[in-house]
């Protein structure tokens, strides 16, 4: 049983593989956090906590004259209110109709279910009745029938629990919602590192990682999508973890909008974090007998380092979040016309660069954006999902025709909530974008935002891209949303419940993706905002890959590649080999470099290919063979980082399940002169197996460029044999950097039996 609860003690045990989560209803009521960490078997941890009386933080009324040790202030706790003792950060805060603004919170009713309990109107980890069980604690506010349910979704195998929370108005008053935050974990002692990942446009998912000082810090976004500036994913750790070693603690909001995720150390050096949806923006009234869900955060942790974490991570969500038959169908290698032809192409153009493709042995061809209304800049046209056929030269299904006709697959940009004020949808319903009555809006791009909170926008937008899939032979949409929302507001809301807005719109997004998943499930749909600005696990639960970032250049990509896998598969990257010099930093990096990097990734060009040389065309042919003979190795198998892109040499490995194959890659990036050897342990295989070492495409033509010696050295790793422990206690050596750039891919595979 992953769930034990001991009704004599109060103690409610949660194990998975290898790690225990445990909370105590004590004597007054509070649900109490005791443990979360590596086994523990089912031993109280709860007189752990260290009590003693505190100045100034108060005790609840009915221990407060016979028991001063007792605070809130101190305790941890599973989910905190506000305004009653506990002056921390808090999870919950709720305005009565009397103006207070304080809850308390005690146990009512605990159940154990079977399965994974999902959430109304949000994605949600799913898992069934063999591999899940769910926790629901219900508590109550008894002087103001506030209710709260708090949800664990166990996965045993996964060694992920996943939290949520629904916040229920059992009064006959009206209240209002003013923070619902999806989680409260506490860690009651130690020092801990906090990771989050910064970014912007073109420079997404940078990780920064620092001590939790005494006091409060925060990531978040109040720009209406999870945003490239913070992603909804962070990491506590102790200050000594690496990628093998060390406690970790990794939390993945499962939201695509507004999102606040806050860290405080205390004042006698206790840590708590709080995550959810961010309150700056939010509030939300509850009539007598309606409830809040919050969005739901998936935790895991691992004892065995940040390595592990990612890999729980990955899988959790490669398996248990992604959905419908992409999940485990091959993704077509795809190109993509943006960077080849941005706004300017026609037709024909279009049918060049998919006779390249086909003859290449691409096996998707994407029509970016541009291909309607009067979209010839980024000025005009978004909401006009009309097929443009004077500039296309040709009706849409002529051209989705010509193109599946040669074998490929067809797929289509939408930028399904974005509408241009120089457009016909907003001459006709101007009050369909979103922007305040009397105040001119920010324009991003110039664009503004359809609003999503209104059902007659959404059945409109339904309508269009329903049709568009109906008529076409369509097998895959980029789904872009390319600006920060400003000047929240909607005509369809009143102004008591303008605060619902930016989690309405979150909705809205939802429920027009759910509509085309389930008409069309089997329409591949790869998320994207301005590259990677909605990168995060909601997005996940109806679009399996997302464009990681409009940046291309393989060296920025190394680094933001990075950053997203310490919380996210590598089947969910989006990753393109594209031009040089690049279009976003100038850089001329190796065609075949590129490719190593973009098979980091779901694979695919976004380039001119009708502009190649021979050379260059060979050489993406033979990517594509290599992509498709280590496909599942790639999509599948267990990643690890085994260097960090700061230095000039960044390592990483998949292996596979069963253990019996690796693929180890390596990129040079700003060598130095004669730079140390890089050295790196291969993780995941067999220790007592035999394994040979391949290193691809070992290309005589290096050889005649430089020293004899220096090209035989290439050699001396390949073809060897040495048995899975050798492999990560002595490690290999990485081929030397003939030239800055230069990239290896070492393929380690077992031999059978000796
Ligand atoms: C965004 C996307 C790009 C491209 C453009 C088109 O920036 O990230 O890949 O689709 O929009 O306008």
């Amino acid at each position: 049983m992953a769930i034990v609860r001991d009704d004599s003690t109060g103690l409610i045990t949660i194990s998975t593989q290898n790690t225990s989560y445990q909370m105590k209803i004590d004597s007054i009521g509070s649900l109490i956090h005791t443990h979360y960490g590596a086994p523990i078997g089912e031993s109280d941890m709860s007189p752990q906590l260290f009590r003693m009386i505190r100045g100034f933080s108060s005790n609840p009324n009915e221990t407060g004259f016979t028991d001063r040790a007792y605070s809130l202030d101190v305790l941890p706790q599973e989910y905190s209110c506000f305004g009653t003792g506990d002056y921390r950060i808090t999870s919950l805060a709720v305005r009565y109709e009397n103006g207070a603004k304080a809850s308390r919170l005690k146990v009512q009713d605990c159940e154990i279910l079977p399965g994974k309990y999902g959430i109304e109107g949000l994605p949600a980890v799913y898992g069934d009745d063999n591999e899940a069980q769910t926790l629901k604690v219900t508590l109550k506010d008894e002087e103001t029938d506030l209710g709260v349910e708090l949800f664990y979704g166990v996965f045993s195998d996964y060694d992920v629990i996943t939290r949520s929370a629904r916040i229920i108005n059992n009064s006959d008053t009206t209240i209002t919602l003013e923070k619902a935050a999806s989680l409260n974990f506490d860690l009651p002692s130690g020092s801990w590192d906090w990771i989050t990942f910064y970014g912007r446009h073109a420079q997404e998912r940078c990780l920064s990682r620092a001590s939790v000082r005494h006091g409060i810090e925060a990531i978040g976004s109040v720009r209406g999508i999870s945003s490239h500036h913070y992603n909804p994913f962070s990491v506590l750790c102790e200050p000594t973890a690496t990628e093998t070693a060390g406690s970790c603690y990794g939390f993945a909001l499962v939201y695509s909008g507004e999102h606040l995720m806050e860290v405080e150390r205390d004042s006698i050096d206790q840590t708590r974090l709080v995550c959810g949806i961010h309150p700056d923006n939010f509030s939300w009234i509850l009539k007598p007998g309606e409830s809040f869900n919050t969005p739901e955060v998936i935790m895991t942790y691992s004892h065995d380092g940040l390595g592990q974490m990612s890999r729980n991570f990955h899988r959790i969500m490669r398996e248990r979040l992604c959905r419908g038959p992409w999940k485990h169908r091959r993704r077509p290698v795809l190109i993509n016309n943006w960077e080849a032809t941005y706004f300017d192409f026609t037709g024909q153009k279009l049918l060049e660069i998919a006779d390249e493709a086909e003859s290449l042995g691409i096996e998707l061809f994407v029509l970016d954006d541009g291909w309607f209304g009067v979209r010839n800049d980024d000025d005009k046209g978004l909401g006009d999902w009309f097929p443009n056929e004077e500039k296309l030269g040709m009706t849409m299904q002529e051209l989705t025709r010509k193109i599946t006709d040669k074998g490929l697959l067809f797929g289509i940009w939408f930028e399904p909530e974005a509408i241009s004020e120089d457009s016909d949808l907003y001459r006709a319903h101007p009050d369909w974008a979103i922007s305040i009555p009397g105040r001119k809006p920010a324009i991003d791009r110039r664009q503004l935002v359809l609003d999503y909170t209104r059902e007659d926008v959404r059945d409109y937008i339904k309508t269009c891209l329903l049709k568009m899939l109906d008529e076409n032979p369509i097998s895959y949409i980029k789904w872009d949303m390319n600006r920060s929302i400003s000047d929240k507001f909607s005509h369809g809301l009143d102004a008591k419940h303008q605060g619902e807005f930016a989690h309405r719109f979150v909705c809205g997004l939802y429920d027009v993706l759910e509509t085309i998943y389930e008409r069309h499930p089997e329409v591949l749909i790869e998320g994207c905002s301005g590259g990677g600005g909605r990168f995060d696990a909601g997005m996940l639960y109806y679009t399996p890959q997302i464009w990681t970032s409009d940046n291309t250049d393989a060296y920025d990509r190394l680094r933001i590649q990075y950053g997203t896998s310490f919380g996210y598969p590598l089947s969910a990257m989006g990753a393109h080999v594209s031009a040089v010099p690049n279009h976003q930093t100038g850089r001329v990096v190796p065609m075949h470099t590129r490719g190593v990097v973009a098979m980091a990734g779901t694979f695919g060009y976004e380039l001119d290919i009708t502009k190649l040389d021979e050379g260059d065309k060979a050489e993406i042919r033979e990517q594509i063979k290599t992509f498709h003979r280590y496909y599942d190795l790639i999509q599948y198998g267990e990643y690890y980082r085994l260097s960090a892109p700061e230095d000039y040499c960044t390592v990483w490995e998949v292996a596979a399940i069963d253990k019996k194959e690796a693929l180890v890659s390596a990129v040079y990036h700003g060598i130095p002169a004669y730079p140390p050897a890089v050295r790196v342990p291969v993780f995941g295989l067999d220790p007592t197996a035999n394994y040979q070492i391949d290193i691809l495409d070992l290309d005589e033509k290096y050889a005649k460029d430089y020293e004899k010696l220096t090209w035989q050295s290439t050699h001396i790793i390949n073809g060897i044999v040495m048995s899975g422990a050798a492999l990560e206690h002595g490690g290999i050596t990485v081929p030397p950097p003939f030239f800055d750039g230069i990239a290896w891919q070492i393929f380690i595979h077992r031999l059978e039996d000796g």
